[in-house]
């Protein structure tokens, strides 16, 4: 499929592209956009100047949640050349999202071609300062002229992009983690696993009362038995206890983080051992009692590798790191961070040329 690409005259002024970047609040100045129907499929793909986009006033991504995202980031290494990391995974996940939320799949290998000429064409908009990146945000939503419960027939894809500076205020600080013990986030055979829109809305007032008593974000238990740790708003979590590396299965009811597989490689390559198992919060307040949790931090896109400075479960407490990131945090954050910038080796061929 043909790519019709729009350029505007009037190109944005820039805000500056470091570590003052909010997150998610400068996009770029152009999108990508296609449109499906069950008789063209896929058609109408263009690049064009970034703007509103009109929809029916019934579209069933605004009143059923049939609206899927991405979130993937690109990086300018020292020699100027755009890199990004695991893109394919990205476009992987957002067709098993689809394919969850009754939505049509896309040809992963066009969305990646139509994602690389558009960040080519937005080159000037990817950060230098290794405090910032291009955050890449691909959605779907459903767009069909008629109310009632059943798949829409029409769908927009696009994507838009967007400099961030840290998601967390104060880069690699230590977090605070409330854990939530009324609110639950997804249970197994629900749509924990795919990174649809109506998830992260369910999340918002709990979140906001967490953040209301001075906690960054909730750490979600399992929708069942309320005890086995499942994931944190938006990163997956990780301890090292005793010197192994403990982390949730991904049993259908977490986000599969792209972030997190990549970490375990690279444990893995490191000879950690690592337990892919159900944690429960008790177990957690045991081994915290015995002393024997070194580290836990948060891993995604977003929140790169977020220790964890502090874990509330109730009257308890959970002091975590001394205050600072843990030593093996502080290791796979900059292993993560120079591997996406092209400044190690990229033993396992993650890292993509963009452009030069
Ligand atoms: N869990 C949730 C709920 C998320 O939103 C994210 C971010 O995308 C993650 C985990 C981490 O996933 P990834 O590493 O693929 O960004
Ligand atoms: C990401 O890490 O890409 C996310 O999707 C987090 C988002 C909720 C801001």
């Amino acid at each position: 499929m043909e790519i019709k690409t729009t350029l505007r005259q009037d190109l944005k002024q820039k805000p500056p592209l470091d570590a003052t970047l909010p997150f998610g609040r400068h996009f770029t100045d152009h999108m990508f956009v296609m449109d499906y129907n069950v008789k063209d499929g896929w058609h109408n793909a263009c690049i064009t100047p970034y703007a509103p986009i009109a929809l029916d006033p019934a579209a069933s991504a605004l009143h059923y949640g049939q609206a899927i995202f991405e979130g993937m980031k690109v990086f300018k290494g020292d020699d100027g050349k755009v890199l990004a990391f695991r893109p394919e995974k990205n476009m992987q996940r957002l067709n098993k999202s689809a394919e969850r939320m009754c939505m049509p799949l896309i040809d992963e290998n066009f969305a990646l071609d139509a994602l690389f000429k558009l960040i080519k064409i937005e080159k000037g908009w990817v950060p230098s300062d290794p405090a910032a990146s291009l955050y890449i945000h691909p959605f779907m939503i459903a767009t069909c002229d008629a109310l009632g419960l059943a798949p829409s027939d029409t769908y927009k894809f696009a994507i838009i992009l967007c400099p961030v500076g840290s998601y967390y205020k104060g880069g690699i600080a230590p977090v605070r983690i409330f854990v939530e013990e009324e609110f639950v986030r997804a249970v197994r055979g629900g749509t924990g696993f795919a990174k649809c829109a109506g998830n992260y809305a369910g999340t918002m007032l709990s979140q906001r009362r967490a953040v209301a008593n001075g906690f960054d974000q909730v750490l979600w238990l399992d929708g069942v038995h309320r005890e086995f740790i499942e994931e944190v708003g938006a990163m997956n979590v990780m301890f090292v206890i005793d010197n192994k590396i403990v982390t949730p299965q991904t049993g259908g009811s977490i986000l599969p983080g792209i972030t997190r597989e990549s970490i375990l490689q690279l444990l893995a390559d490191w000879g950690y051992k690592i337990e892919e198992r159900a944690i429960s919060i008790k177990e957690l307040e045991k081994v915290y009692d015995e002393g024997k949790i070194q580290e836990a931090f948060g891993c995604g896109t977003a929140a790169v590798v977020t220790p964890i400075g502090e874990l509330v479960y109730g009257e308890k407490t959970f002091k975590l790191a001394n205050g600072a990131a843990g030593e093996l945090t502080q290791r796979i954050y900059d292993e993560v961070t120079q591997l996406q910038r092209g400044k190690c080796e990229d033993k396992h061929g993650w890292v993509k040329i963009v452009c030069n």
